[in-house]
């Protein structure tokens, strides 16, 4: 199984991505990060995600995420990926 990790609560991932790895028959939501953990909290027990952290980083560092997927704003996909 594909360990998915998410790179915030966007509206892209809500709305189409997350139900998408759910739906899925080899990746699960392992981690979604947000600036606000609250948030991230919030999203990840909606959609089952094993871990939620509160920043971008600590997702990044985590040894149960095989792959990202970068929702952010255009302008920060450099940096980020
Ligand atoms: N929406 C669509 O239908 C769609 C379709 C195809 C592609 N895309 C692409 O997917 C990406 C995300 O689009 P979206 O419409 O889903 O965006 P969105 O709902 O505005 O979400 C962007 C997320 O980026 C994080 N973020 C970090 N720094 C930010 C800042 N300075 N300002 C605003 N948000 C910031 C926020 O997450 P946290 O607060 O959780 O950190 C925010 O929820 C874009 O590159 C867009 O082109 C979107």
């Amino acid at each position: 199984m594909f360990r998915w990790g998410v790179l915030s609560t966007a509206k892209i991932g809500r709305e189409q991505l997350l139900p998408a790895i759910v739906d899925s028959e080899n990746g699960v939501l392992s981690a979604i990060a947000s600036r606000d953990l609250s948030k991230a909290k919030a999203l990840g027990e909606r959609f089952g995600a094993r871990h939620a952290f509160g920043s971008y980083e600590e997702l990044l560092a985590s040894p149960d995420v095989d792959g990202v997927y970068i929702p952010l704003p255009t302008s920060q996909h450099v940096e980020w990926t």
